[in-house]
C-alpha cells in the first residue's frame, strides 16, 4: 500500500509540477498540450490563488496537482463580484481513477470556502465536476464575456447564495483567453520529445 500525502505547492516544485501536467495532458484534448505552459506563464501573476494549489505526492513521488486563478464575475448591474477558477488540475496517467483528482479538489474547495470566497467557475467535463456540487453555470444566468455559453462552462457555490441569481459575465485571467503557439512550442522543447498525436476524441 502506498503512503498518500497531500501538501501545499511551493517554488521549488514548479518544473515537477509542469512536467507532471504536460504528461496527464498530452494528447488528450488536442494534439500535445497547453496546461504546462499556461502554469508557466502565469507564476507570479497576482492572479493565481497560490494557498490554494496544492500537491499529492505518492511514496515521495509528484502524482497530482491542482493550480487556482481569481476570476470576476461582472454584473449585468455593474461591479464584480471575485471568484475562483482551478485548473489545470492533473494526475499522471500511472496514478489516476484512484480517487486523487477527487481529493485534490475536495481538499482544495473545502479550503476556499473558509477563506471567503462564494463560488467557483471552471470549464470541464459535466460528467467529472457535477460530483462536486457544479451545475451549468448558465443555471445561475452566468455567461461567457463574449457572450457564449456551452455546458462545460460549470458554476458552484462555495458558500450557500454566493453567486446570487442576477448572473453575469465571466471573466477569466487573460492568460487563459489565448495560447502564443510558437511561444508554446518554444517553451515545450525544453522537455523531453514527445509525439503529438491526432486522436479521436480531441477538441481541437
Ligand atoms: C481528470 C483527472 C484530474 C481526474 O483525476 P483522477 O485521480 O484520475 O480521478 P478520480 O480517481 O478522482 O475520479 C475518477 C472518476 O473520474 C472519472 N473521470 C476521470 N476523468 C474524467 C473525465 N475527463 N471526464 C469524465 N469523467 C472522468 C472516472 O470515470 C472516474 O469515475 P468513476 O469513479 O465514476 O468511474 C485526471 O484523470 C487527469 O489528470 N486527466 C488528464 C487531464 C485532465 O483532463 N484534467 C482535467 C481537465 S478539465
Amino acid at each position: 500500500m502506498s503512503h498518500r500525502e497531500f501538501r501545499p505547492e511551493k517554488p521549488s516544485d514548479w518544473d515537477a509540477v509542469e512536467h507532471l501536467t504536460r504528461e496527464a495532458f498530452w494528447n488528450v484534448y488536442r494534439p500535445g498540450c497547453f496546461e504546462h505552459y499556461l502554469l508557466h506563464i502565469l507564476r507570479g501573476s497576482e492572479s493565481v490563488v497560490e494557498a490554494l494549489n496544492e500537491l499529492c505526492l505518492e511514496d515521495g513521488a509528484l502524482c497530482g496537482q491542482i493550480f487556482y486563478t481569481r476570476s470576476q464575475l461582472l454584473r449585468q448591474t455593474g461591479g464584480a463580484l471575485a471568484l475562483l477558477t482551478f485548473g489545470p488540475v492533473s494526475v499522471h496517467p500511472d496514478h489516476q481513477r484512484r480517487g486523487i483528482g477527487t481529493e485534490l479538489i475536495r481538499r482544495t474547495m473545502a479550503r476556499a470556502r473558509t477563506m471567503g470566497f462564494p463560488g467557483a467557475v471552471i470549464t470541464g467535463d459535466p460528467a467529472y465536476y457535477r460530483r462536486f456540487g457544479f451545475r451549468a453555470a448558465a443555471d445561475f444566468g452566468i455567461i461567457m464575456e463574449d457572450g457564449s455559453s456551452f455546458p462545460e462552462l460549470m458554476a458552484c457555490e462555495l458558500i450557500p447564495g454566493g453567486l446570487g441569481s442576477a448572473g453575469g459575465r465571466i471573466r477569466f485571467c487573460p492568460e487563459f483567453e489565448s495560447v502564443d503557439e510558437s511561444a508554446l512550442l518554444d517553451f515545450d522543447s525544453r522537455f523531453p520529445p514527445k509525439q503529438r498525436l491526432k486522436l479521436p476524441g480531441q477538441l481541437i
